[in-house]
């Protein structure tokens, strides 16, 4: 099926706007990279630095140009000869290549910023345009503060800046003061106002002080803006610009809505964001929309049926267009038994309705314990009861270990044998060693320990540590014996006494004395 929908330009600003984040710095090396992918998810213009900032910047940008290709490269200027020439000179060597020249225009900068009259920024404006023109085929103006600028000023600055050769006109809300309704009546204002408005591209730049840059931008698409100029993430000055990962989707989830396509790689966005994520240092949370590590993530038990039955009961968008990989069922408190049973036939496990109730149970008490339930402790839970089929001679019935400074661990221990209950207390020379020996005391043999492994199986404080034994009786016979807990003495007896119930259950099937 041919695609109908008239494109919007992604104009890319996360080497420029995105990069003055306050506590980012990106390095040449950096920014190659992230403008290498930026070139593989398909914007079509990467504004690729602001040269005469800094050396480092201006040479980000001659390497850009230099060497990234199927994009345009843009460069930022302020309206005068030295940062204009600077710019143009890193720009030359890129095929298709775009000068960015601003002037702010709003009372409050003139008055307190540049100090000069509304004819004389008209004036600065023009030439700047002008001599930009003369050196490159592409020019974009932006009237910094537009969106605070007199509507019959901005409208004039406008007309004379394409009249003088700008081929994009940019309109910033460059404090994020807009809003959605009175964006896009600018946007349609400035089209029925400005005689020569069909002669150049018409761009947003959307800032999120008030949260609100990406519905400005989608307004604004929806007033007749073709370009809109956004940020990976929405990295940016103060509250970040619009973010490109939302503008996108959002455009193209609500086709029916917007009635415009972008030349983005949905599948490339998630790759794009860890990647600026990773080298801006600046985390995404885990809630934003799109590339958050949430934002596929079901909790609830009732989202999860949901998604299970049908994924469009809760999900808009696949996760898997976006290059995220499968919706996840994050495994919690709210999770349900549909959930969980999913989570484990996805882990290879086959479990008998038994087993299913009995490991669905325990799921249900470690996810008190514990936020999220990852994958590992899941096969914790799972096996353990898989485990249990084994008979046990031995059960625990009571722990106490008590751990001081400069005093020796003391641990008390009850056990129940087929209904014999067995006690007693001892020290050790560490909590476990005390536990251990407490053991051997109340199974009236010694075991020999041959290894004692523990192992964090999961992210977070409140991991759990497993702990696997490998022990040894007196006749030679040895078993494995495992346990996870968040507890980890506690899984340190348990494993061993799942070793010590372990030999038993043999001997007794081999009809061998105990041990
Ligand atoms: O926010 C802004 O006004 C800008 C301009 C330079 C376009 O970043
Ligand atoms: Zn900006």
């Amino acid at each position: 099926m041919s695609e109908t929908r008239r494109k919007i330009d992604i104009f890319d600003t996360t080497l420029r706007d995105g990069e003055q984040s306050p506590g980012v710095n990106l390095g040449v090396r950096e920014k190659l990279e992230i403008a290498r992918q930026l070139a593989t998810l398909g914007v079509d213009i990467i504004e690729a630095g602001f040269p005469v900032t800094s050396e480092g910047d201006a040479e980000a940008v001659r390497r850009i140009a230099g060497e990234i290709r199927g994009v345009t490269v843009c460069a930022l200027a302020r309206a005068v000869e030295k940062d204009m020439t600077i710019a143009l000179e890193c720009l030359k060597k890129a095929p298709r290549r775009r000068l960015h020249v601003f002037l702010a225009t709003s009372e409050i900068h003139r008055k307190y910023k540049l100090r000069k009259a509304k004819d004389e920024i008209e004036r600065i404006a023009v030439w700047a345009v002008k001599y930009a023109k003369k050196r490159i085929g592409e020019v974009e103006f932006s009237p910094e503060d537009a969106s605070r600028t007199e509507r019959d000023f901005l409208f004039r600055i406008i007309e004379k800046t394409i009249q003088a050769g700008a081929t994009v006109i940019n309109i910033p809300d460059t404090v994020g003061y807009t809003t959605p309704g009175e964006f896009r009546d600018l946007i349609e204002a400035i089209h029925d106002n400005v005689p020569n408005i069909r002669k150049a591209v018409v761009s947003v730049h959307c800032h999120d002080d008030l949260g609100l840059s990406v519905a400005n931008s989608l307004a604004a698409v929806l007033g007749g803006a073709r370009q809109v100029e956004c940020t990976v993430n929405g990295v940016g000055e103060r509250a970040g610009n619009a973010a490109m990962e939302e503008i996108v989707m959002a455009m193209d989830t609500r086709k029916d809505l917007y009635r415009f396509r972008t030349g983005i790689r949905k599948s490339a966005i998630c790759e794009t964001s860890r990647l600026v994520s990773k080298l801006t240092g600046m985390v995404v949370q885990p809630n934003k929309a799109i590339v958050g590590k949430n934002a596929f993530a079901h909790e609830s038990g009732i989202h999860q049926h949901g998604v299970l039955a049908k994924r469009a009961t809760y999900e808009i968008i696949r996760p898997q267009d976006v290059g995220f990989g499968e919706s996840q069922l994050v495994l919690g408190k709210h999770s349900g038994r549909h959930a969980f049973a999913n989570s484990a036939r996805k882990l290879g496990y086959r479990l008998s309705k038994k087993d299913l109730d009995e490991s669905f149970e325990r799921f249900k008490r470690l996810s008190d314990k514990k936020k999220e339930v990852y994958e590992d402790d899941l096969r914790v839970v799972v096996e353990s009861v898989e485990l249990e089929d084994v008979k046990k001679e031995y059960e625990l019935k009571f722990l106490k270990v008590v751990s001081e400074t400069s005093k020796a661990p003391l641990a008390e221990i009850r056990l129940d044998r087929r209904g014999r209950t067995l006690s007693a207390s001892g020290t050790g020379d560490g909590p476990v060693d005390a536990a251990y020996k407490t053991l051997d005391r109340l199974l009236g043999f010694k075991l020999k320990l041959l290894d004692y492994t523990i192992r964090s199986v999961t992210v977070g404080k409140d991991a759990l540590g497993e702990v696997t034994v490998w022990v040894r009786s007196a006749s030679g016979a040895e078993a494995r014996g495992r346990f996870a807990s968040t507890d980890v003495i506690e899984a340190s007896v348990r494993a061993y006494l799942d070793a010590v119930n372990k030999i038993h259950f043999k001997r007794s099937k081999d009809k061998l004395p105990t041990v």
